[in-house]
C-alpha cells in the first residue's frame, strides 16, 4: 500500500512569451498527462496543476521589441497556450497564471514570511547598469560570452549552448541587451536565499532518501551539491513581476524563478478551498513534471524555499525529461526551427491522438530524441493504422457481418485461446509497472502489444476461413477479439483519450475503470455501435509540407545569418564608364545542349540582336525570360562557351542562397537605352 492518499500533479509553467511546442509536449505535458490520466482511471485522488509563467525578462523583452505592454503580451500567449493545451487534451483540473490576484497575493506573503522569519540575507554589492536606458540589467537584458563553451550570446542567468547556469558576473565581455552600450557598475541592495545553509539537508533528502529518482535528475543534483551551494538572489531591479513587499524595495520585484514555482501553490488554491489539503499533508504525494534546464530549481531551490517556510510538503519525485530535437537539430523558438501545437491542431485536425503517441513513443526519457515528419508518418500508418486500428477494424467488420453486430457467445476455449485471454492482466500489469516508474515510452509500447496480439490472434485464427465451416468457433474467436478491443480502449486511454472515446462508441461501451480491465468486459448479446475507421493514414504530401515549412525556415535563417562581401577597391568614374550598359530584350531562349547551367538567348540590345549565352539555366525556365526587359553589359570581350560565341553579359543579382534574379527596369524602356 501506498502511504499516500492523494496526488498534486504539477507541470512547468511555460513563459507566456510565445506558443508551445513539440519539444515542451514531449518533455513535460504529454506524459505528465498520461500519468494523470492513469491515476485517474484507478480512482486515485488528484489534482492536476498548469499554469504560464508570465514574468521575467523574456516577456519584457518580447513586449519592448514588439512595442506593446508586457501584459498585452502574456494576455495574448496565455490563452493561447490554454486553449491549445485544452484542445490536445491535457486535462489540468486548472490552467492558471501567476499575473493573477492570487499569485501575487500568494508569493508576495511567502516572501513577508521567509523575510519575517530572518530566513534571508540582505546584501549590496555592484550589478551592472545601462545608462542610457536607465536600468539595472538582470539576468536576459546583459549578454555576453560563455566562460564555459564560448557562446557570445549568453544571458545574464543562463548559457543556452551549453545548459549553464550564470551569474552576469561571470559573462565575459557583458553588453546591454537593450542598448548594445558596455554597462556600468552600480550598487544595489537585494535579499538572497542562503542555499548553502540547505546544503547538508538536500544533500541528505536527495542523495540518500531519493535513490529512486531518475539518474539524469539525481545526477544533475549531485553535481550542484558537490559543487557547493552559494545563497541566491530571490529579488531583482525590474518593473515587471511581484513587487517586493518591503518599504525599503520601491523598484524591485521578486525573481520570476522564485515566484513561479510558488504558481503551483496559487493555482491550487484557486482551484479548492481544500487547496491546504495538497500542500500541507505529508499524505499527498507531489510530483513536478519538467524539462531537464528546470532541475535545479525543482529539485534544490524550491525545495530549500518550501523546507525555510516550513509548512509546505516536498515532492516525491520529480521526473525530468530530456530534450526533443527537430530533424536533426536543436529546436529554437528565435530561428523558428519547431513545430508549433497551435499550428499542428490546425494541419491535422482530429489527429491529436497521433501526435500524443508518437511523442511518447519517441519520448527523450533517458537522452535526447529527434522528432522526424518521416517517423510521425511511419509511427502511424505502421502502428496506428496498421496494427491498433487494422485490428480494431477487423474485429468489428467481421462481427457486424458474421453476428448483426452483436458480441457473439463464446463456445469450449482453446488453449491458444486461454493462452491469449491470459496476456491481458500480463499486458495490464507491465503497463501498470512501466507506468509508476515514469517510463512512458515502455508502457506505451507495452499497451501496443496488446493490439499486435490481437491482430496475431486473428491472423492466426483466421474466422474468415473458419466462418465456412463452423460459425460457432468464429463466434469464439470474436469474442475473444471484442474483449481485447474493449480493453484496448481502457488500456489506451491515458495515452490517447480521443480514440478510446471514438472505440467505445464503436463498440457502444460506458468508461471502463482501470482495475475493471480483463476478461468479460464486453457481454454475449451486447449490440455494438457504428464503427469507422479510428485511424487514418497520413499521405506523404501531408508531411512534405511540413518538410517544407522547415526548410523555409532554415533558409530564412541562413539568409538572415549570411554576411555580405565587403567593398571593393574604388575604380575612378572614368573606368566606370568604359562599361558599355544597356537595356535589351531577350528575344528567344533555349537551353544549352549538355550542360546544366547555360541557356542560350538571342536579345535585342538596341544597337543589333545578339547571342549571349548565360549561366541561368538552373534559375529559370526559358519560357520564362522571353521578353524580359533586362541590362546587358554589351562590350565585354566576345567569348566561345560551348562552342557558342557569346556577344555580352546579362547583369543579374545572386542572392544569399546562391539564387539568381534579373536587374531589370521597372517600367519599359527602349531597347538600347543607357544603364548608368
Ligand atoms: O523554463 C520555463 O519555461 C519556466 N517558465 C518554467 C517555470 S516552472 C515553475 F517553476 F513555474
Ligand atoms: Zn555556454
Amino acid at each position: 500500500m501506498s502511504k499516500f492518499k492523494r496526488n498534486l500533479i504539477t507541470t512547468a509553467l511555460p513563459y507566456a512569451n510565445g506558443p508551445v511546442h513539440i519539444g515542451h509536449l514531449a518533455g513535460v505535458y504529454v506524459p505528465a498527462d498520461i500519468y494523470v490520466r492513469y491515476l485517474r482511471k484507478k480512482g486515485e485522488d488528484v489534482v492536476f496543476i498548469g499554469g504560464s509563467d508570465e514574468h521575467g525578462v523574456p516577456i519584457t523583452i518580447k513586449a519592448q521589441k514588439e512595442g506593446v505592454s508586457p501584459q498585452a503580451i502574456v494576455d495574448h500567449y496565455h490563452q493561447m497556450i490554454k486553449d491549445s493545451f485544452a484542445e490536445l487534451g491535457i486535462s489540468f483540473d486548472i490552467y492558471s497564471r501567476t499575473s493573477s490576484k492570487t499569485h501575487h497575493e500568494t508569493s508576495s506573503a511567502f516572501f513577508k514570511k521567509l523575510y519575517d522569519e530572518g530566513k534571508f540575507i540582505e546584501k549590496t554589492s555592484m550589478q551592472y547598469y545601462d545608462e542610457q536606458a536607465d536600468m539595472f540589467l538582470a539576468d536576459r537584458y546583459i549578454v555576453g560570452k560563455c566562460p564555459f563553451c564560448g557562446n557570445e550570446r549568453a544571458y545574464g542567468d543562463q548559457c543556452e549552448a551549453c545548459g549553464t547556469s550564470l551569474s552576469a558576473k561571470d559573462l565575459i565581455d557583458p553588453v546591454s541587451a537593450i542598448t548594445g552600450n558596455k554597462p556600468v557598475l552600480r550598487e544595489t541592495k537585494h535579499w538572497y536565499l542562503p542555499l548553502d545553509q540547505y546544503e547538508d539537508w538536500l544533500k541528505k533528502w536527495i542523495l540518500e532518501e531519493h535513490k529512486e529518482w531518475k539518474p539524469n535528475v539525481y545526477g544533475q543534483c549531485k553535481s550542484w551539491l558537490d559543487n557547493g551551494l552559494q545563497p541566491r538572489a530571490v529579488t531583482r531591479d525590474l518593473n515587471w513581476g511581484v513587487p517586493v513587499p518591503l518599504d525599503e524595495a520601491k523598484g524591485k520585484v521578486l525573481y520570476v524563478w522564485f515566484d513561479a514555482p510558488i504558481g503551483y501553490i496559487s493555482a491550487t488554491k484557486d482551484l479548492t478551498p481544500e487547496w491546504e489539503k495538497y500542500w500541507k499533508d505529508p499524505e499527498t504525494r507531489m510530483i513536478h513534471f519538467i524539462g531537464k534546464d528546470n532541475i535545479v530549481f525543482h529539485c534544490i531551490i524550491f525545495p530549500a524555499m518550501l523546507k525555510a517556510e516550513g509548512s509546505y510538503i516536498l515532492p516525491d519525485n520529480v521526473p525530468a525529461n530530456e530534450f526533443l530535437n527537430l530533424e536533426g537539430d536543436k529546436i529554437s523558438t528565435s530561428r523558428n526551427w519547431a513545430v508549433w501545437l497551435h499550428e499542428y491542431l490546425v494541419d491535422f485536425p482530429g489527429k491529436q491522438d497521433v501526435l500524443r503517441y508518437v511523442l511518447t513513443a519517441n519520448a527523450p526519457e533517458t537522452k535526447d530524441n529527434d522528432f522526424t515528419w518521416k517517423d510521425f508518418q511511419m509511427r502511424n500508418n505502421s502502428e496506428l493504422v496498421a496494427i491498433y486500428g487494422n485490428f480494431i477494424n477487423r474485429t468489428l467488420v467481421l462481427t457486424a457481418k458474421y453476428f448483426d453486430n452483436k458480441v457473439p457467445e463464446r463456445g469450449g476455449l482453446t488453449d491458444y485461446d486461454r493462452e491469449v485471454l491470459a496476456e491481458i492482466p500480463a499486458i495490464v500489469k507491465r503497463v501498470e509497472t512501466n507506468l509508476d516508474g515514469f517510463h512512458f515510452r515502455e508502457a506505451l509500447k507495452e499497451a501496443m502489444s496488446l493490439a499486435r496480439l490481437g491482430n496475431k490472434y486473428l491472423a492466426d485464427t483466421e474466422p474468415w476461413k473458419v466462418i465456412k465451416t463452423d460459425k460457432e468457433r468464429v463466434g469464439t474467436i470474436l469474442n475473444v477479439c471484442l474483449q481485447i478491443a474493449a480493453d484496448l480502449s481502457t488500456l489506451m486511454e491515458p495515452f490517447m483519450p480521443f480514440s478510446s472515446e471514438k472505440l467505445r462508441g464503436f463498440m457502444n461501451m460506458e468508461v471502463v475503470a482501470w482495475d475493471k480491465m480483463g476478461d468479460g468486459v464486453v457481454p454475449a448479446g451486447h449490440l455494438l455501435g457504428t464503427a469507422g475507421l479510428l485511424f487514418e493514414k497520413i499521405e506523404d504530401e501531408a508531411v512534405q509540407a511540413q518538410i517544407d515549412r522547415l526548410e523555409a525556415a532554415k533558409k530564412a535563417n541562413e539568409m538572415a545569418a549570411a554576411k555580405v562581401a565587403p567593398a571593393k577597391a574604388n575604380v575612378s568614374f572614368e573606368d566606370f564608364q568604359k562599361m558599355d550598359i544597356r537595356v535589351g530584350k531577350i528575344l528567344t531562349a533555349e537551353k544549352v545542349a549538355k550542360t546544366k547551367k547555360l541557356m542560350k538567348l538571342t536579345v535585342d540590345t538596341g544597337i543589333d540582336k545578339r547571342v549571349i549565352v548565360s549561366g541561368i539555366a538552373e534559375h529559370y525556365a526559358p519560357e520564362e525570360v522571353v521578353g524580359r526587359q533586362v541590362c546587358v553589359l554589351v562590350n565585354l570581350e566576345p567569348k566561345p562557351l560551348k562552342g557558342i560565341v557569346s556577344q555580352g553579359m546579362i547583369l543579374m543579382a545572386e542572392n544569399a542562397d546562391g539564387s539568381l534574379s534579373f536587374v531589370s527596369p521597372d517600367k519599359e524602356i527602349k531597347p538600347g537605352c543607357d544603364v548608368r
